[in-house]
């Protein structure tokens, strides 16, 4: 008997032999179907979950990390994560739907006015890139700017002859279904047929957004050239190389430089799925030029990062800092003088993962937070929450700029102490709806409940998750900071530029007040966006910002953390809360 994969958009219908033991979630991986596996199968982020139909006992029965994450139930359909189901019985066939989960990813940057001098241009009937034929002009000439993210994958389409951005596309990145982070891609590149999965699954979803872009635009046109950024496992992923030595001492990738490979070599433009593709939109002798590395996990998205925030330009009373929060963090910091920059593995907490109610940026994520007390007469209170959810739906989880208000409204109120704990539980805190719970073990505080009335909360143990993301990003900083000398402090910064998708939500005091960022003045704080992807779009349309990036990153020093002397001690000093100790 099969697994039958229903209602699933373009996967509907594909179906596998049923085999005692096996996940659904192997399935999926096999069968190419996109599904979140954001802590790679363990059972802890929740984001596997799928409605199964099949006969009694035909699957393991529920683990309780289901138990905690399973939502809605009707009598046709179970929900089940993937990752904890297993198949027992293979008598009767298993139908699997995997809803569809809108992931709000951060597309855009600030587009910089640059002069435009690409390498792709048109001369009579043909096109050329540098001094090469690569065709003859069938309307527009388009390049692409493509940034690829451990997460996410965004792509802009541009015009080549006047570098306007014409459309942007972006979605999860499909490697998610072998985890999260960049560690666990590297193992899975280790397995059988895993690099080659890996490498096939990001270039074909690559190849699909620029058809689509290009394909539902009025002009359609062909794209001649392709810059790509991301961290090093992903950069290297996509150009085909082995991600092994990142994954073992020194932790450093093949090769630094630059790349330029075309698109034949790369098969883009094949493995589009019949409907999407209307002729070849990526010409076989596309150059696909992927921005040189840094170093170690600091990759072509921080280089492209400093090129869009233009800090290697400032002069030398001008210093600033540019961060992209994420589970790998990257900082770089410095001026024309000197760059110098480091990666910090700062986990996937505030992406949601390890953190009871944790969840990624979807529908239903508590985004805002704010907790107000009430008091009566006598001078007794309770705690009222006041929160926004993406997209006004009812409450699912809280995603990470939710996590960071809560922590620091949770401090402001003197809820929790600077050490993360419950201060002792009040009778405000019982009488409170959503106050703090005391009792039945772990102490935690609720934030607001489910639609089935199931309790989305934040407790000790999230709490110490959160102070340990928290401090890896505030130990990057601080570790440059003394690493550049003249007794450079936090007040010497000019600007804070605030790169990637998480940083555009996250509420700015806040992220200072529980010491995410450092404690300059807020208005020093600049959110740029995705600028990765905007340092790619300069780097298409300007030889000039071409030629930056690759002197650039030759002088950008890169440091590695565990590698520095005083490192324990510079962890134990941002440990904690450090204001409200
Ligand atoms: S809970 Fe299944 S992959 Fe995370």
């Amino acid at each position: 008997m099969k697994i039958v994969f229903k209602d699933s958009g373009k996967e509907a219908g594909k179906e596998a032999e049923l085999v005692k033991g096996r996940t659904i979630l192997s399935y999926l991986q096999e069968l190419g179907i996109e599904i979140n596996a954001s802590c790679g199968g363990e059972g802890k982020c929740g984001q596997c979950l799928v409605e199964v139909e099949c006969v009694p006992g035909a699957l393991s029965e529920k683990t309780e990390a289901e138990e905690k994450f399973v939502r809605k139930e009707t009598s046709k359909h179970t929900q089940r994560l993937a990752c904890q189901s297993r198949i027992l019985r293979t008598d009767e066939p298993v139908f699997v739907r995997v809803p569809r989960r809108t992931y709000f990813v951060l597309e855009s940057g600030e587009y910089k006015e640059i002069p435009l001098e690409p390498f792709v241009h048109c001369e009579g009937e043909r096109v050329f890139w540098k001094w090469e034929d690569v065709g003859e002009c069938r309307g527009a000439i388009y390049g692409v700017a493509l940034d690829i993210g451990t997460t996410t994958l965004v792509v802009y389409l541009i015009d080549l002859e006047s570098g306007e951005v014409v459309s942007v596309s972006s979605r999860e990145n499909p490697q998610t279904k072998y985890g999260n982070n960049v560690i666990s891609r590297i193992e899975f590149a280790k397995t059988k047929t895993g690099q080659e999965r890996l490498e096939r699954e990001i270039r074909t979803a690559a190849s699909k957004m620029i058809s689509e872009l290009v394909n539902a635009n009025a002009d359609p046109g062909r794209v001649y050239e392709i810059v790509v950024v991301g961290n090093p496992v992903m950069r290297d992923l996509f150009f085909g190389y082995s991600v092994e030595s990142l994954g073992k001492s020194p932790y450093e990738p093949q090769s630094v430089e630059a790349v330029t490979k075309t698109a034949e070599e790369l098969g883009l433009g094949q493995g589009v799925e019949q409907g999407v593709e209307q002729g070849v939109v990526v010409n076989p002798k596309t150059r696909v030029y992927g921005l040189p590395l840094i170093g170690s996990f600091v990759g072509a998205d921080a280089l492209a990062v400093v090129l869009a925030t233009e800090i290697y330009k400032n002069p030398s009373e001008k210093i600033c800092l540019a961060i992209d929060i994420g589970t790998n963090t990257e900082i770089v910091l410095g001026n024309r003088d000197r760059l110098i920059s480091t990666s910090s593995a700062a986990g996937p907490a505030f992406e949601g993962a390890g953190v009871s109610c944790g969840i990624g940026g979807v529908n239903g994520a508590v985004k805002d937070v704010k907790i107000k007390k009430i008091e009566n007469r006598e001078g007794e209170g309770k705690y009222e929450v006041l929160f926004k959810t993406i997209g006004d739906a009812p409450p699912v989880g809280v995603c990470g700029s939710g996590l960071i208000d809560a922590l620091a409204e949770l401090l402001e109120e003197g809820i929790i102490d600077g050490r993360g704990k419950f201060k002792e539980v009040g009778r405000e805190g019982r009488e409170g709806r959503e106050g703090r719970e005391g009792g039945g073990g772990e102490k935690e505080f609720r934030i607001a409940e489910t639609e089935r009335g199931k309790r989305i909360s934040l407790s000790e143990k999230d709490i110490d998750q959160l102070n340990l993301a928290k401090t890896a990003v505030a130990v990057g900083v601080k570790v440059l900071l003394e690493k550049y000398g003249g007794g450079l402090g936090v007040k010497d910064l000019d600007t804070v530029f605030l790169a990637g998708g998480f940083g555009n939500f996250v509420d700015t005091e806040n992220a200072i007040k529980i010491g995410l960022l450092p404690a300059v003045e807020p208005e020093k704080v600049k959110k740029v966006g995705n600028a990765a992807v905007e340092g790619a779009r300069q780097v298409l349309i300007s030889k000039t910002k071409r030629e930056d990036a690759e002197a650039v990153a030759k002088r950008i020093e890169h440091v590695k953390l565990e590698e520095e002397e005083n490192f324990m001690e510079i962890f134990v000093s941002e440990l904690y809360f450090q204001k409200y100790l």
